[in-house]
């Protein structure tokens, strides 16, 4: 049986999802024209709402029901949106949720400054929470975690050495902390209960692992037009991420040398995507990433087995897998 879609495995939360996009409209909205339409620009529709998503169905599989999770989901998703913003800057990508940057439309200073803006709004959401509100905690530890993350991601630019360990701690901070948090801000909402919490955040940081995993492999197999980004950005940024890591690892003498000389270019040779494909092709690194990519899935969906059977724990389940096999 095939993956169901995104959309199919959220039909029976539509009516939160919904509730989350007015908050985010509605908790961004300024009164400047031209902040507004920046915002915007970023904020609104293109993207998966994937943290809003685990926070609300963690929510529901704890037995919680109120409205205080639409709040909270409209904040990962704004720290999510920060971090791309800013990533892309550092990336110097053209191309998100299938529109340009907001650097390659107003310039850096603009999308720096924005960035910042949606912490600052995360923050007045915030206020008027109790200090000791477990939510809160989670989710100032995950946003300076994914900062320390990004931080080391940039130092290590260029490194064609990178380990596969010292990348795979890199991605549980930039990618893994708020997707674990966002799961774990939806469970502290319905139950205090150790075991529960704990099954949820270890569902958290594996489908955090496979959703990075297959987020680099797209950008060297997807199309560029269904992805929304622009396809090779990594290697184009010196990045060498977890595919090519592996490809390294398994290639011949020769293949790593050619590997090396054109990351060292950046891609900037007439011929390298091919060679990149025909490398990608030749040691099967897609169904190896696939491959990776699930058995942390599997994990996920195993940690959820000691939560009550329930809608929201089998669509938990189910994005496990759509995190696996999706193509955007
Ligand atoms: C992209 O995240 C950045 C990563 C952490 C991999 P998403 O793939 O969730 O991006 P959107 O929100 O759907 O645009
Ligand atoms: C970014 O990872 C993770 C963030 C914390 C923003 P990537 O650099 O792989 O994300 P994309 O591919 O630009 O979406
Ligand atoms: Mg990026
Ligand atoms: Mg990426």
């Amino acid at each position: 049986m095939s993956t169901p879609s995104l959309s199919e495995i959220c039909h029976f939360i539509t009516d939160d999802l919904q509730a989350v996009e007015k908050k985010l409209s509605e908790k961004t909205t300024s009164h400047y024209d031209f902040v507004d339409l920046a915002v915007q620009h970023v904020v609104e529709g293109g993207g998966k709402r994937l943290r809003p998503i685990l926070l609300l169905l963690s929510a529901k599989a704890c037995g919680y029901e109120g409205k205080d999770a639409h709040t909270l989901a409209a904040t990962v998703e704004l720290i999510h949106v920060a971090s791309l913003v800013h990533d892309d800057v550092l990336d110097e990508a053209p191309i998100r949720r299938g529109r340009e940057t907001l650097h390659s439309k107003w310039g850096n200073k603009v999308a720096v400054l924005v960035g910042d803006y949606l912490h600052a709004r995360v923050l007045s959401m915030l206020v008027g929470r109790r200090a000791d509100d477990a939510a809160m905690a989670l989710l100032s530890d995950a946003t300076h975690s994914m900062c320390e993350g990004e931080v080391i991601h940039a130092y290590k630019n260029g490194d064609f050495n990178i380990s596969q360990d010292d990348y795979l701690k890199i991605i549980d901070l930039k990618t893994g902390k708020l997707i674990t948090a966002s799961c774990a801000m939806g469970a502290v909402l319905g139950t205090q209960e150790p075991q529960t919490l704990h099954a949820l955040t270890e569902y958290g940081e594996a489908i955090g692992a496979a959703f990075q995993i297959i987020d680099d492999l797209l950008d060297l197999v997807a199309d560029g037009e269904t992805l929304g980004k622009e396809p090779f950005n990594d290697l184009r940024d010196g990045k060498l991420t977890f595919p090519m890591i592996y490809a390294r690892e398994v290639c011949t003498t020769e293949d790593r040398t050619e590997l090396e000389r054109i990351f060292s270019l950046q891609m900037d040779e007439a011929g390298a995507i091919e060679w990149i494909e025909s490398l990608l092709e030749r040691y099967q690194i897609q169904a190896h990433c696939r491959g990776v990519a699930q058995e942390y899935a599997d994990h996920a969906k195993s940690a959820l087995n000691v939560l009550p059977e329930t809608p929201a724990r089998n669509a938990l389940a189910q994005l496990a897998d759509y995190g696996v096999s999706r193509d955007w």
